[in-house]
């Protein structure tokens, strides 16, 4: 039988639980869903971060002893996944007994052969990420150095005696591994610059710290603790137990690390390393580390202030925790960069939750009722036609491609696979029209019949489609078609469907709406409540004066049109969808990026482009973009550069947005 381990990272408990964090579980469960469902021995695992300088140093701020401080937090963390929906197997905390044993003896395997030496280190340290750099990988600023993975407070110079790792001896084997394991990087362009890291060379790193004592001690010289991300890593092998027991045997190795990108060197490269220093071999690393983008709120960055309007369990209260779900997985395209907002979540729950899968529901519920109300006999087949067989057809291609989806784990192609499906449906009973049928009389009474009886278990098969994301609304969708909510069982694949339309209407409850339309009203209610500002509102003049005194912008002066063209003129243009494949600054220029970027040509285009100040390459890779690819090549600081990438200004050089599609195109679309 097939098994699946998944993982979350582990959460630090300086911080809260927040929509960042939500979002990583949230995917995390609705894959271990998908998994329950086709009867998969499935296991999802969530827990805690809780040693470190950085929590060190939090507790000592608060004044609160460390030990209570960090049983507090993990308590946040481990309460705040239910009402979400989440349902974990296992939560392990880095303080638990079990998990020290097994960090030590990993620790142990690994200097036993060979691979951890003494010395001293000296050099910078972000306490923010917990992480090593070197001068060049991070960026100058009046406060000091920051490191890139966006922590506020400058990295520190540090001087002690340290254990390292030689993590310097596998860089070939880790190349061979990504080689030989294409997916073990995921998405693709991930892939790529954990190998160009690794290929730039890879040092040796130190995995202890004497100046401070809140982590696992080194076994056999307690002036040390383990570096936070050894002791960290090692969750996913000790939340199994120690070797040889059953859960470790039957688990191990990890199907799916999720991790944000920012923490994604850690997983895909130092960990497989440390696996493979304590003798594990490549059948027995993880399968697949897959990390997704960053979210931000409503176009801006999450701040701490802004966490507060979406702090996820008030969302949840506020929408209905499957709504919240739904949304996440639906908007976001999972691997890239995405925004949470709230008119958006709106939209989409009008648009789809409501007009789409609500109506279908209760049009079909509603049509029941009214022409084959009272439980009787339907006959599901006889007159069954053309458009019966495409539906059924189309339903059998949705689960095709919501399977094919969630194991590539993209989640939002699961989802659309799914709407496609509830689209078709509801074409499907536009187009077969009962209510035209039952004015036939006698003579429309089969094909009535059959459309109900379609219409039904369409529905049916959708409500499982939808289980992995909306649990609690399958449920209710199920309860109102008068079957039992799923219960998913090891060795049952409930997505493995067969086409039975029934042959009676009983058990069926038109019961309240599912998705009650969200009206304007009702949307200025639910902002106000969250505390949200739905648009900016337009300054009035004396608002605008107030403003301007305390050094404020005005708000500029409209625009003037440019000179008129003609659509022929326009057409000339060659605007294209472009994919950036890779990405990185021009020497000696802050301004200019060269990017490769892939326009549906046999071969990506160098594109340079000056938007540096505004974007980082890592930003870049992977991302969608509109280019002019017929722009005459011109030359930048000796770079060719064959097109041009668009964007929109801002407050000058450092505030660009980038033009994309609002949905993902492929590479070389026109834009017209
Ligand atoms: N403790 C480490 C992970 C150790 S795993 C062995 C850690 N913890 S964290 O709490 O800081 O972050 C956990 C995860 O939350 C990361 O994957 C990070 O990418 C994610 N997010 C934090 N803010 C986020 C957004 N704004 N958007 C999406 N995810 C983000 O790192």
């Amino acid at each position: 039988m097939n098994r699946y381990y998944l993982t979350t990272p582990i959460y630090y408990v300086n911080d809260v639980p927040h929509l960042g964090t939500a979002y990583t579980t949230i995917v995390a469960d609705a894959i271990s869903r998908y998994h329950r469902l086709r009867g998969h021995d499935t296991r999802f695992l969530t827990g805690t971060d809780e040693h470190g300088e950085k929590i060190e140093r939090s507790a000592k701020e608060k004044g609160i002893d460390v030990r209570k401080f960090v049983d507090d937090a993990s308590a946040r963390f481990r309460d705040a996944w239910p009402p979400l929906g989440v349902e974990f197997d296992d939560f392990i905390r880095t303080t638990d007994k079990r998990h020290v044993e097994v960090v030590q003896d990993l620790w142990e395997r690994c200097r036993k052969n060979g691979h951890i030496y003494e010395g001293t280190y000296e050099g910078l340290y972000c306490v923010g990420c917990e992480g090593y750099y070197t001068e060049k990988e991070l960026t100058p600023t009046p406060e000091g150095l920051l490191c890139p993975m966006g922590t506020h407070k400058p990295a520190e110079k540090v001087k002690e005696p340290t254990f390292f790792f030689r993590l310097s001896a596998f860089e070939q084997r880790l190349l061979d591994f990504y080689e030989k394991n294409p997916g073990f990087v995921s998405p693709e362009s991930r892939r790529n610059e954990v190998m160009s890291f690794v290929k730039g060379g890879l040092q040796d790193l130190s995995i202890s710290r004497t100046s401070f004592s809140w982590g696992i001690p080194v076994p056999g010289d307690t002036r040390h603790v383990m570096y936070v991300w050894f002791d960290a890593l090692t969750n996913y092998l000790s939340a199994l137990g120690p070797e040889g027991t059953s859960l470790r045997s039957r688990f191990w190795p990890p199907d799916l690390h999720l991790v944000g990108k920012d923490i994604l060197r850690f997983h895909a490269v130092y960990w497989p390393a440390f696996l493979f220093a304590a003798g594990f071999d490549e059948a027995h690393l993880p399968r697949k580390v897959f990390a997704h983008g960053w979210l931000t709120i409503n176009g801006q960055k999450m701040s701490k202030s802004l966490r507060n309007v979406v702090e996820p369990l008030k969302l949840a209260e506020v929408f209905g925790t499957d709504v919240v779900r739904y949304y996440l997985l639906r908007e976001i395209n999972f691997g890239q960069d995405g925004d949470f907002s709230h008119a958006q979540l709106v939209a989409r729950y009008n648009a789809e939750l409501a007009d789409s899968l609500g109506n279908l529901l209760n049009r079909t519920l509603g049509l029941c009722a009214k022409l084959r109300g009272g439980g009787v006999a339907i006959d599901p087949t006889s007159a069954r036609g053309e458009l019966e067989a495409r539906l059924e057809e189309q339903a059998a291609t949705a689960v095709l491609g919501s399977m094919a989806a969630w194991d590539e784990v993209a989640p939002h192609r699961a989802i659309e696979s799914t709407w496609t499906l509830i689209r078709a449906a509801n074409k499907y009973v536009d187009e077969a029209a009962p209510w035209a049928e039952a004015k036939k009389g006698d003579a429309g009474k089969a094909r009535v019949d059959v459309i109900l009886a379609t219409a039904l278990e369409t529905l049916r098969w959708i409500s499982a489609l939808i289980w992995p994301v909306m649990p609690e609304v399958s449920a209710k969708i199920r309860a109102q078609l008068g079957v039992l909510p799923l219960a998913p069982k090891q060795g049952e694949d409930l997505l493995r469907l067969h086409w039975e339309p029934r042959s009676d209407t009983s058990g069926l409850s038109l019961g309240t709406p599912v998705f009650p339309k969200i009206d304007a009203d009702r949307q200025a209610a639910i902002f106000a409540e969250l505390g949200v500002v739905a648009a900016a509102p337009e300054p009035s003049s004396e608002k605008a004066e107030k403003a301007d005194k305390k050094g404020d912008k005005k708000p500029k002066a409209p625009l003037e049109p440019a000179a008129e063209i003609t659509y022929e003129e326009f057409a000339r243009l060659d605007l294209r969808i472009g994919k950036v494949v890779s990405c990185e600054r021009v020497p000696k220029s802050d301004k200019l990026l060269k990017c490769q970027v892939d326009v549906g040509e046999p071969a990506p285009r160098q594109v340079v482009a000056g938007i540096g100040k505004t974007f980082a390459p890592e930003d870049l890779v992977g991302k969608q973009v509109v280019v002019v690819a017929n722009l005459k090549p011109a030359k930048l600081m000796g770079l060719e550069s064959r097109g041009m990438i668009l964007a929109a200004s801002g407050e000058g050089e450092g505030d660009l947005a980038l033009l994309a599609p609002g949905k993902e195109r492929a590479a070389g679309v026109r834009v017209k």
